[in-house]
């Protein structure tokens, strides 16, 4: 196996010399470092870390850091990557006045997204979704997690999710897929919204399941798509195929989704914008990862999620990008760090371990993914040599990364 050594870093962040558990709290603002560092890799894991006077001499290859920091890969939890065109109209009408829940009432939203993208061939659809993987590699990414539905008919959520299943064996990137057929009630099924839930679970399910297309299913849980009680009954179909809950929840009013994604044992609840003190004392009581989408609030002009109160009571967070053509149309991590700093009051050390180990136990990568530790995937970032990480975070807008090594090779 190859091994490869990366000299010559000035520090290296998110180091792991132990175990490393998902970050709550006070714990959220801990990150390991190292100065004047090298690290070995073999084959596609990291073999070896340690102070440059110690760096091993015989190795295959040597990659010069040249004094920039080196990182873990970010960890996107939340993406929906897979998706036909942009939405740049919808943007401008809200720029003159509409609400994101008026575009949704009117047929545009999700269901634009999803006339499209019925219309668009698979390997078209594949280019497109591959075009924007490459560039969040660029910016870091290391593992990301893609949901379907915009497809919203049996074929076209397959065909989202067979385009996902491409990207997870063409990439170096490590993927993980969500199956939402639950994100939007079709217009032909306004009238009768019971037909679409029985087509998602005795139609959908099976198929994605039948195929290993999912590794979770979603649902849209939130005030104008879809209820607790329909939300419950998906996630428990899909329990009964091995699928875990990853949800969307609280995005636009105090829905219960965040009490019924934790009552299904979700991995994750996801948005939380509209939360209180209730959600926060279930989530506190349960093992679900509270996620938080800050690009997602930042673009609709929305409230954040409460996530400076979350974690000073404890809680630890994710932040993922939300990546899609509706809410978020940028899967830009470090602008997210940024984003979840300013309008968050978090931490750059507080938003590196939620873009890192934290996104990384929110697609349960956190024994693999997410840190720098002896045994875990190689998938790294090299930046310019910049002087730290609240630099990498408070000079936002330029982009700090040189390179980024993920299985142990340089990608881009
Ligand atoms: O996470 N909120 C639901 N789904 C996506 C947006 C979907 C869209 O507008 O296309 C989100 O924000
Ligand atoms: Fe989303």
């Amino acid at each position: 196996m190859v091994k490869r050594l990366i000299k010559n870093i000035k520090t290296i962040y998110g180091l792991q010399t132990q175990p490393l558990p998902f970050k709550k709290g006070a714990a959220m603002s801990v990150v390991e470092t190292m100065s004047d560092a090298y690290i070995l890799t073999e084959g596609e894991t990291i073999k070896a870390f340690g102070s440059m006077a110690d760096a091993p001499e015989r190795v295959d290859e040597v990659i010069d850091a040249g004094g920039g920091l080196v990182m873990p890969a970010w960890c996107d939890s939340h993406s929906h990557i897979v998706f036909a065109q942009g939405r740049e109209s919808e943007y401008v009408s809200r720029l003159q006045g509409m609400s994101y829940a008026d575009i949704a009432r009117n047929g545009g939203g999700i269901l634009n997204s999803a006339t499209k993208l019925q219309a668009m061939p698979e390997d078209a659809l594949y280019e497109a979704a591959k075009g924007r993987l490459d560039e969040v590699i660029g910016y870091g990414t290391g593992a990301i997690e893609i949901k379907s539905g915009y497809g919203l008919t049996t074929e076209s959520e397959l065909k989202m999710l067979r385009v996902i299943r491409r990207l997870k064996d063409s990439s170096p990137a490590t993927i993980k897929a969500s199956f939402l057929g639950a994100h939007a009630i079709p217009a032909i099924y306004r009238d009768n919204r019971n037909a679409y839930i029985d087509l998602v679970i005795h139609d959908m399910l099976p198929k994605v399941a039948g195929e290993g297309l999912a590794d979770y299913c979603d649902v849209f849980c939130d005030a104008g798509f879809f209820t607790v009680e329909e939300t419950d009954q998906i996630l428990k179909a899909a329990a009964q195929y091995g699928l875990k809950a990853k949800i969307h929840a609280n995005e636009l009013a105090i829905s219960g989704g965040v009490q019924v994604g934790i009552a299904n044992r979700a991995v994750s609840v996801d948005h939380l914008e509209a939360i209180g003190q209730e959600e926060i004392d279930a989530l506190l009581r349960s093992e679900t990862i509270p996620t938080v989408l800050p690009s997602c609030s930042f673009f609709l002009h929305i409230h954040d999620a409460p996530a400076r109160n979350m974690i000073d009571q404890g809680l630890g967070v994710a932040i993922a990008t939300d990546y899609n053509p509706g809410s978020s149309p940028s899967g830009n991590v470090p602008l997210l760090m940024a984003l979840a700093c300013n309008n968050m009051r978090l931490l750059p050390h507080e938003a590196f371990n939620g873009v890192t180990i934290n996104g990384a136990y929110a697609m349960e990568l956190g024994e693999s993914h997410g840190s720098i530790g002896v045994g875990k995937v190689a998938n790294l970032i090299i930046t310019k040599p910049i002087p730290s990480l609240d630099y990498f975070v408070y000079a936002f807008g330029s982009n700090h990364v040189d390179r980024v090594v993920l299985g142990g090779k340089v990608v881009g």
